[in-house]
């Protein structure tokens, strides 16, 4: 096979996706179920089609273009990502795996491969978590990693239900029949830029991932007293705000201190209210977000941060309740779809490392039910969830060689 990717073509796509934005570019913003999500979505579906794919979509709107083998009913190989993007984000987390994804496709169609399993780009339903607060939605329905009855009481922040919100776009058809059997994929692989800075820095072109952290997050909320800024004497004050920078601080140490470079904690949002120059902070609500490769470091820095609370409640006289949002299992990818990337490397001459993704994909929840690897390419500075975030057309080139060569291989 000479397998050929077209980069121009790939690159005008990107482009064109990024310009389905709510934020001013280079910066991107497309929050599931929004009108511009829909309209993205509809400009992919009409991209599947363009490439003869048959598309379906489910009642949680994952999008499934399917380019059938000559044995469908055979297991699928599965490939793709998201195309949602977070608020002020890049243009190329999630959409190099399903536009490469596509271009993959293409391309073989190009040389003339037949697949014998048919091969599948799956675009899933918000992998970001910005509107419900959790993240790979479509994918944990469709693994049976959420059910169906906890996936319709999520809300957004005007209490909009995920179920109301499905409706109104258009999504007919029960969540309960988004769940796939074990077995429908053979296979499945995500191509999806690094995130992270080792691969620049190694100059590396392509790493395989062999395990993926283990996600966990929950909302924090702090309530204390308010009152007037002149008249409220320090000893008397019950300050919600002070309470939560305490207890961001102890997040960060609960991270430094638990004995690996692995464990990461974040608090990304801190909404206060009332929010006014000469008015105490009477509540503030936190986002926790606490990852690590190993399971039990992770639940003992989630403990860490829990004793911190309760600790910070005590001394300041706040209320502090936290709401667990979600607490992930890390997957391990298997080894016939990493050795399918490996060899995919080897046969056009890429030298490639294994690595383990630190962010969390979709493929941590088809793990549950697929045997599952991603590939990832780098990104400049390690840059990602920023504006500047930037993959070269040469290194999605070749995530993409690759990821067909495999799909190819896994297919055949
Ligand atoms: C995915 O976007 C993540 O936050 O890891
Ligand atoms: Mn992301
Ligand atoms: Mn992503």
């Amino acid at each position: 096979m000479t397998l050929a990717i077209d980069s121009a073509r790939l690159s005008s796509e990107i482009e064109a996706l990024a310009s389905i934005s709510d934020a001013e570019p280079p910066a991107v913003t497309r929050i599931v179920f929004t009108p511009t999500d829909l309209k993205a979505r509809a400009w992919l579906i009409e991209r599947c089609k363009e490439a003869g794919l048959s598309v379906r979509q489910d009642a949680i709107g994952n999008t499934f273009a399917r380019w059938n083998g000559s044995e469908p009913a055979a297991p699928a190989v599965g490939t793709g990502s998201h195309i949602d993007a977070i608020p002020n984000a890049g243009k190329y987390d999630g959409v190099v795996g399903v536009l490469g994804g596509l271009e993959a496709i293409r391309a073989l169609q190009r040389d003339g491969f037949r697949p014998r399993n048919s091969v599948e780009l799956l675009l899933l339903t918000s992998e970001e978590p910005t509107r419900f607060g959790i993240g790979c939605i479509g994918s944990r329905l469709l693994s049976g990693t959420l059910s169906p009855e906890s996936a319709r009481k999520l809300k957004d922040s005007e209490e909009k239900s995920m179920d109301e919100v499905r409706r109104a776009a258009g999504l007919a058809g029960e969540l309960e029949e988004v769940q796939l059997p074990r077995g429908y994929y053979k296979a499945w692989v995500e191509l999806h830029i690094e995130q992270g800075p080792m691969l620049e820095r190694e100059k590396v072109p392509l790493g395989i991932v062999t395990k993926i952290a283990a996600p966990a997050s929950s909302r924090i909320s702090i309530e204390g007293a308010g009152g007037h800024a002149g008249g409220v004497l320090m000893p008397d004050r019950r300050d919600a705000l002070c309470a939560a920078s305490e207890l961001i601080l102890a997040v960060e140490d609960a991270a430094r201190t638990s004995g690996s470079i692995d464990t990461v904690a974040t608090v990304g949002i801190c909404d206060v209210f009332p929010g006014a120059v000469n008015s105490i902070p009477s509540r503030v609500r936190l986002s926790l977000d606490v990852r690590d490769t190993d399971l039990a470091r992770r639940d003992a820095a989630m403990q860490a941060v829990d004793h911190a609370s309760q600790e910070i409640s005590r001394k300041r006289n706040v209320s502090i309740r936290s709401e667990l949002l979600n607490a992930d299992a890390p997957a391990d990818c298997a080894a016939v779809v990493v050795e399918a990337l490996s060899r995919a490397c080897e046969k056009h001459q890429l030298s490639s490392r294994r690595m383990i993704s630190r962010a969390y994909h979709d493929s941590l929840f088809i793990s549950r039910i697929a045997p599952v690897a991603m590939l990832f390419i780098p990104c400049r500075n390690g840059y990602s969830h920023r504006p500047d975030e930037y993959a070269s057309p040469e290194d999605i080139a070749r995530g993409t060689l690759v990821l067909a060569e495999t799909l190819a291989s896994l297919s055949a």
